[in-house]
């Protein structure tokens, strides 16, 4: 079989062949990831191929997004497995750039947010958004989208592009794609890869978690400080569980709510032995 899938190393050469896409009248939609690609990634790939003509995924570990003692080294890798799932589903281009392309030899323009990266995630990832934020920005200048599609699966991260790409003047079409879950509910994520067997049982807590917090606001429990607090005591119950935040939140500005008498967005992180999971629910739709 032939390969269709078109594999651009340089950014200078991905530059090029946007703006030749471009000039040809073609629309182009994006799909950003680290790979290790999953059913999750893959999924925001076939929701970009239905939003423009030339699908084009990149893979890049991204070293700014992780701070010290963080997961950058382990970070799981597969890359002749990455080609071969974008080859199946239709990707059209994949982009993989070096760190050393990226940030080019005195690198120091970074893009950082006032407030959203101030919530949730942030407050344990201090430097996590600001990686990502300027990456984000880097690539979108590189791939040139018309089109980006970014997981709900990562809820702080979709809120923080969407405001970046408004407040910047990006001419650039944010989607968001829904979570994609194993049979037991578990998000899908790359770094499910680090829990053993117990942990991963353990791991269901999360979205166990959520469903139960949907479940209390349907029968008329408003106050965020009791959904969150019958949360905890879920999670906790679970050995080698330990809760990082379990937040309601206005689901724009990402401060908490105390009442759920709107839809809002719950979220939380929680690390089961050294692994740190991240799952969200949109409460009272
Ligand atoms: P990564 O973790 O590889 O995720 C790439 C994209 O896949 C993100 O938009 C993420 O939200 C989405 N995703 C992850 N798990 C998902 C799931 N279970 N269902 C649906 N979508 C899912 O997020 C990043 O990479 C990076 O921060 C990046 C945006 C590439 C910048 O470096």
């Amino acid at each position: 079989m032939p390969l269709d899938l078109e594999i651009i190393e340089s950014a200078a050469a991905m530059q090029a062949r946007a703006r030749d896409l471009r000039a040809a009248g073609k629309t182009i939609a994006f799909v950003p990831t680290m790979g290790f690609l999953h059913a999750g990634h893959l999924s925001l790939i076939e929701i970009g191929r239905e939003h423009g003509d030339i699908l084009v995924a990149s893979i890049f570990v991204n070293p700014t997004q992780f701070g010290p003692g963080e997961d950058l080294e382990a970070y799981p890798r597969d890359m002749p497995r990455d080609l071969a799932l974008l080859e199946e589903v239709g990707a059209n281009i994949v982009f993989t750039p070096t760190p050393e392309d990226i940030y080019t030899p005195g690198f120091q323009t970074y893009v950082t947010l006032e407030h959203l990266p101030n919530r949730l995630c942030g407050l344990s990832r201090p430097v996590h958004f600001r990686g990502v934020a300027t990456v984000v920005t880097k690539l979108f200048h590189i791939v040139r989208p018309h089109t980006a599609v970014f997981g709900l699966k990562d809820y702080q991260q979709y809120v923080i592009i969407k405001r970046l790409v408004k407040d910047l003047g990006f001419d650039i079409r944010i989607i968001g794609g829904p979570t994609v879950r194993e049979p037991d509910g578990l998000a899908l994520s790359s770094r499910n890869a680090y829990l053993n067997q117990d942990q991963r049982e353990a791991a269901t807590c999360l979205n166990q978690a959520l469903a139960r917090a949907d479940q209390m606001v349907k029968e008329g429990i408003v106050a965020s400080r009791d959904i969150i607090a019958q949360s905890t005591a879920f999670i906790e119950a679970r050995a080698g569980t330990q809760i990082d935040y379990i937040a309601i939140v206005d689901p724009e500005t990402l401060e908490d709510v105390a009442q759920v008498d709107r839809p809002v967005q719950m979220a939380l992180a929680v690390k089961i032995g050294s692994t740190r999971l991240i799952d969200n629910r949109r409460l009272n739709e």
